[in-house]
């Protein structure tokens, strides 16, 4: 309001008449009144009100005008003069040149200000300063350009209101880390004049004044409503193609799948029959036939997990994050591929530390990031024939702080070239390879924040390792 005001003062067309007014009456009094005092001393506002409409050379001239005017009622009043209007006139004299020197110092501390007010308008960033009631005391074009509201609009306004900002997290956190640290930055939605919404990367910081009290909030802010989009746009191709090429494991999967369904079924068969059978003899053997039945149950409840497994890795859901014991996802992907190790003629070998503490991650993304290097390794040994086919699967804690889980084998290796486009989308050597597994085992594994990487064994063959940070954050919600 004070700003306002000081404003339509500062470019009233009525000033210069008043200022002149003012200069003409002080003549006046001074040269036809007989006043004792020094009247000429008030030609100090005359300077001071030019000051507001005058550039400096201005202000210098109307100093000048006003130092001839006292001389001048000097000169036309001092044959009535007793000495003491020397003594008056020269104090107006040094009021008048004090004012001047005060004034043209404090017009271009003004100007040094305006100039680095004017600067704050050339970046693209949204910047503004809040008082302590949230009140908006300065808003730059960018900040204009990005709410559709303009300076004039937002200068007085609760900028949470104007703004109807959405915070990360509780408003109380927020201002204690600020006032805290003096510094806050996170991620707000804000709502534009228009009603659409923009998401805005935005840092605080905050201004004491000389008592250390909290004064200003400086918030700049850019915008990234695009980025995020494009992230959230990129989350949700990740997700399908992740989705497209677990379809195709699945298909070329089939055969240890149908064997994995067979088997129990058949044993269910093979049991039931038994069963009969002990129950139509003479004397029912009925030991016998809880035995039948028992390993019936097991055999239908393993059939029953085999599909549910195939169900969730053929449906396309969203990524869910839960704690999970890494140990039973490598079990579960393994009873998926149990038909590639025998048709592969693979030695396949366990190492999986006991009690590993739980990961955050999604059972279904992190089994197809096991099956898809299982896989892998074990056709790096198809044309292995003079040493053993080994692929050997470990889980471990590293440094307590991440789950490492290491799948290696004994293949034909990967040239030194190649290391750096394995996770490439598309890299294959394989005459029927998509090239598309390891790198939708990187976007699943980076999504979890953790890395996936390969090197080469002391002896033949490859290890492929990731690593998933404990209670690991998701990064995304595709
Ligand atoms: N364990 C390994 N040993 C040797 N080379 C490997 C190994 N794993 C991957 N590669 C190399 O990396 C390439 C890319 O693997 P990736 O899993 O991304 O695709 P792919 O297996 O060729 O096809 P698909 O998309 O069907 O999985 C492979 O073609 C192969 O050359
Ligand atoms: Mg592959």
């Amino acid at each position: 309001m004070a700003g306002r005001l000081s404003t339509l003062f500062a470019t009233s067309s009525l000033l210069p008449v008043i200022a002149v007014a003012f200069a003409v009456g002080i003549f006046v009094i001074d040269t036809v009144t007989p006043l004792e005092a020094a009247v000429a001393v008030l030609y100090v506002v005359v300077i001071m009100l030019a000051s507001n409409f005058l550039p400096r050379p201005g202000v210098l001239l109307t100093s000048a005008i006003c130092l001839v005017l006292t001389a001048l009622s000097f000169l036309l009043t001092h044959e009535l003069d007793d000495g003491t209007g020397l003594v008056k006139c020269l104090l107006s004299i040094a009021a008048i040149g004090i004012t001047t020197f005060l004034t043209l110092k404090n017009q271009s501390a003004n100007m040094t200000l305006r100039e680095q007010a004017r600067l704050l308008d050339l970046t693209h960033d949204a910047i503004f300063v809040r008082d302590t009631n949230d009140v908006i005391t300065y808003w730059n074009r960018g900040a204009e350009k990005l709410y559709g509201v303009t300076r004039e609009e937002a200068v007085g306004r609760v900028a949470h209101v104007l703004l109807q900002t959405r915070f990360p997290e509780s408003s109380d956190k927020i201002l204690a880390d600020l006032l805290h640290t003096g510094r806050w930055e996170g991620e707000l939605v804000h709502t534009r004049r228009d009603g659409t919404r923009a998401v805005v990367a935005s840092r605080w910081a905050l201004k004491r004044d000389e008592r250390g009290r909290p004064q200003e909030i400086l918030e700049t802010g850019n915008d990234v409503t695009a980025e995020k989009h494009a992230q959230e746009t990129l989350a949700e191709a990740h997700a399908q193609l992740a989705h497209v090429t677990r379809a195709a494991t699945l298909g070329e999967l089939t055969a240890s799948i149908g064997h994995e369904v067979i088997q129990p079924l058949a044993g269910i068969v093979t049991n039931g029959e038994a069963g009969l059978r002990w129950l139509k003899r003479d004397v029912p053997q009925l030991e016998e036939v809880r035995g039948a039945i028992e390993r019936m149950i097991r055999d239908g409840k393993r059939a029953d997990q085999v599909i549910r497994r195939l169900r969730a890795l053929a449906k396309k859901a969203p990524m869910q994050a839960m704690p999970l014991d890494l140990n039973e996802v490598i079990n579960e992907a393994i009873t998926l591929v149990q038909r590639e190790v025998l048709n592969y003629r693979v030695t396949l070998q366990l190492e999986l530390a006991p009690d590993l503490p739980p990961a955050l991650g999604d059972r279904v993304e992190l089994q197809q990031v096991i099956i898809n290097l299982m896989v892998n390794g074990m056709q790096a040994m198809e044309t292995v024939v003079d040493r053993p086919r080994s692929l050997v699967v470990c889980s471990g804690l590293h440094d307590a702080q991440e789950i490492l889980i290491s799948v290696q084998d004994s293949g034909s290796g990967i040239a030194p070239d190649d290391m750096k486009r394995l996770f490439k989308a598309f890299f294959t050597t394989k005459p029927n390879g998509m090239g598309m597994g390891l790198s939708i085992c990187r976007s699943i594994i980076e999504a979890h924040g953790g890395r996936v990487w390969a090197s080469s064994n002391a002896g033949p063959g490859t290890s492929f390792q990731f690593a998933l940070p404990l209670n690991a954050g998701i990064r995304h919600e595709p």
